[in-house]
């Protein structure tokens, strides 16, 4: 299998298994808001990450599978509530009415909450020897000092002078955390050394930081239709964007040098590493 084949075989097993979760006790309407974004497509870049950092450490992808579901349903919840009127106020997320938009905002809190309180609840039962260490890592990347802290950042200072500061705080928050998780937590599960591991967590934080440049480029010069979000308002609302701070020749300049250190520190790897460099690399061109 090609790279290209091997990210889809990555998603197709993740997409089953997601679309399999039963949610039991769930009521109807609780279960359809949260289908409703889990299942709306996406990338799966997270989950793909997680499958590919398992294999890299050589574990069992299979045993895998409820950590890579986690990371999506954690991500998910995190768009729904990114989306609400009080945060992003967005109508539009995957080329589709936003969760809000079509079951309203209780639902739409209610199907994050159940979202993310699901992620913890399947990799607890998943029983792998490597459950807890790899459950921290992902509780910390999406809790208080990680995706939060950076949602926190984003929504106060919104109106704010950029700093560079400022806006590297942002981005390791709000998107590298989440990116960073996968890789760990997959080397973690793979049976990976501390210095491995490092190494990863290393990896995730640039590969993260240039994938939320690359969102605020493509904010401001990306196809809509094929970003399937309405684009352009970061400005408008006076987000702490990359550009905003160094202007966009410097931002894609900057997403670039990320990814070329990203690259260079799975080096321990060797020739093992040549997938999750190649994924790093394809972030910089993404059109959606
Ligand atoms: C969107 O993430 C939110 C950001 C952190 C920029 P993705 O671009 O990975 O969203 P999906 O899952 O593919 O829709
Ligand atoms: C989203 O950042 C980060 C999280 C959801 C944690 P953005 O607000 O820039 O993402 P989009 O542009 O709405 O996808
Ligand atoms: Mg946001
Ligand atoms: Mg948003
Ligand atoms: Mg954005």
């Amino acid at each position: 299998m090609n790279d290209k084949e091997v990210l889809a075989a990555y998603k197709a097993r993740l997409e089953a298994y997601l679309d399999a979760l039963p949610m039991a006790g769930a009521p109807d309407r609780l279960r359809e808001a949260m289908r409703y974004s889990l299942l709306n497509g996406g990338k799966r870049l997270r989950g793909c990450l997680l499958l590919a950092a398992c294999e890299l450490a050589g574990g069992n992808t299979e045993e895998a599978l409820p950590f890579a579901a986690a990371l999506e349903m954690i991500h998910a919840y995190s768009l729904i509530h990114d989306d609400l009127p009080a945060m992003d106020n967005d109508t539009l997320r995957r080329g589709k009415p936003t969760n809000h938009v079509v079951f309203g905002e209780a639902m739409a809190i209610l199907a994050g909450d159940g979202l993310l309180t699901h992620a913890f609840e399947v990799m607890a039962a998943a029983n792998h020897p490597r459950a807890l260490r790899a459950l921290g890592e992902i509780a910390k990347a999406a809790g208080v000092g990680g995706m939060l802290a950076g949602q926190t950042l984003d929504v106060t200072m919104e109106g704010t002078e950029p700093t560079m500061d400022l806006v590297n705080t942002i981005h390791r928050g709000k998107t590298a955390a989440l990116l960073t998780a996968p890789i760990t937590a997959g080397l973690i599960l793979g049976g990976a050394s501390d210095t491995e591991i490092e190494a990863g967590r290393e990896y995730g934080y640039h590969l993260g930081m240039a994938f939320q440049i690359v969102d605020d480029l493509l904010d401001l010069e990306g196809d809509p239709a094929l970003m399937g979000k309405t684009l352009g308002k970061d400005q408008a609302e006076g987000k702490l964007t990359w550009p905003a701070c160094v202007g966009v020749d410097q931002a894609r300049k900057d997403a670039e040098a990320h990814i070329r250190a990203a690259a260079g520190a799975l080096a321990p790897f060797g020739k093992k590493a040549e997938f999750l460099q190649t994924l790093a690399f394809s972030t910089l061109h993404r059109v959606q």
